[in-house]
């Protein structure tokens, strides 16, 4: 399916969050990977929506998947863990395909180290949420959803 009349979401998940449940549960809390995407697929569901999931650690193939995006999807939510801080390789790429953008973070980013603070992302996404825990990526499908 093309973009145009297209009812589906691309939730990518980048490095280290594929150890979410056991990474740092002071931060990150008890929750897993598989609990983010099944929260992403049963909120978009109830919109009438769809949702792809990916994740990797690998920064070229988070480029790979937001160009995928540019036909499948009508929207991304990301979280791009530590590329979030760093990366102006998945800026572009998010620049590039032109999709309404929400950035997602788990924790606050805010209260944390000072290099967190800073996200390539923040300037091509049209909202960003951190600290919610991962009822983050159910108001980011949320706000996906009630705008496209
Ligand atoms: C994170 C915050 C990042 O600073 C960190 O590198 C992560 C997770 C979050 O969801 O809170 O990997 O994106």
């Amino acid at each position: 399916m093309t973009a145009s009349g297209c009812k589906n979401l691309l939730i990518v998940n980048g490095p280290n969050l594929n150890l979410l449940g056991t990474r740092e549960p002071h931060i990150y809390g008890a929750s897993t990977l598989a609990d983010i995407e099944q929260l992403c697929i049963v909120t978009a569901e109830s919109q009438g929506f769809t949702v792809d999931c990916f994740q990797s650690n690998h920064e070229g193939d988070l480029v790979d998947a937001i160009h995928s995006a540019a036909g499948d999807a009508a929207g991304i939510v990301i979280n791009a863990g530590a590329y979030s801080h760093t990366s102006i390789a998945l800026r572009d790429a998010l620049a590039g395909v032109g999709l309404p953008v929400v950035e997602v973070h788990v924790s606050n980013v805010h209260k944390r180290e000072e290099f967190r603070h800073f996200s390539y992302l923040s300037a091509v996404s049209d909202a960003v949420i951190v600290g919610a825990g991962i009822s983050g990526y159910r108001m980011a499908v949320e706000y996906l959803t009630e705008r496209i």
